[in-house]
C-alpha cells in the first residue's frame, strides 16, 4: 500500500494546529503508521531539503524547521501521495485553495504549516530518512465498530 511522509512543522505545533491537521488525514480515510514528536538536526534538515541548497530561501528554511519540534508522521492509503499534496494546498499560502490546510490556516510561504511528499519515490526517500523501520506500525483496523 502507498505511503507518504507528512511533518507538521514548528510553526504548526506552536499554532496548536496538531490535532486540527491530523484530524483531515484520519477524516478523509487514510491510516496513520508512524508519528513521533522531535525536533530536526540540522543535519537532517539540510538532507530533508538536499533539493533546495542552492536556492536563496534554503538556510532560512532550515534554521526555521530546527527551530522547535515538528511532529513527523508516515499515513497510508491508495493515492496517498498525491491525495495529501491536494489537502494541503499550495506551496504558497496566498495561492492555497480555502479547505486545504494551507489555504485555510496560513499565510507566509516560509511559514506554510505542513511537508508532504511530492511523489513515490520521494516519500519512500523521506520515510527512511525520517524513521527506523520498527518504529512503522503495519496495524488492520478492525471491522467491529468500537462504540455500538
Ligand atoms: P517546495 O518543495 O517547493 O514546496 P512544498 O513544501 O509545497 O513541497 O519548497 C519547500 C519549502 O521551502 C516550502 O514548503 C516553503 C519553503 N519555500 C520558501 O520559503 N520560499 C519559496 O520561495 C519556496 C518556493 C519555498
Amino acid at each position: 500500500m502507498e505511503r507518504t511522509f507528512l511533518a507538521i512543522k514548528p510553526d504548526g505545533v506552536q499554532r496548536g494546529l496538531v490535532g486540527e491537521i491530523i484530524g483531515r488525514f484520519e477524516a478523509k480515510g487514510f491510516k496513520l503508521v508512524g508519528m513521533k514528536l522531535m525536533t530536526a538536526s540540522r543535519e537532517l534538515a539540510e538532507q530533508h531539503y538536499d533539493v533546495h541548497k542552492e536556492k536563496p530561501f534554503f538556510a532560512g528554511l532550515v534554521n526555521f524547521i530546527t527551530s522547535g519540534p515538528v511532529v513527523a508522521m508516515v499515513w497510508e492509503g491508495e493515492g496517498v501521495v498525491a491525495s495529501a499534496r491536494k489537502i494541503i494546498g499550495a506551496t504558497n499560502p496566498l495561492n492555497a485553495e480555502p479547505a486545504t490546510i494551507r489555504g485555510d490556516f496560513a499565510v507566509n510561504v516560509g511559514r506554510n504549516l505542513i511537508h508532504g511528499s511530492d511523489a513515490v519515490e520521494t516519500a519512500r526517500a523521506e520515510i527512511s530518512l525520517w524513521f527506523k523501520e520498527e518504529e512503522l506500525s503495519a496495524w488492520t483496523p478492525c471491522l467491529t465498530p468500537w462504540i455500538v
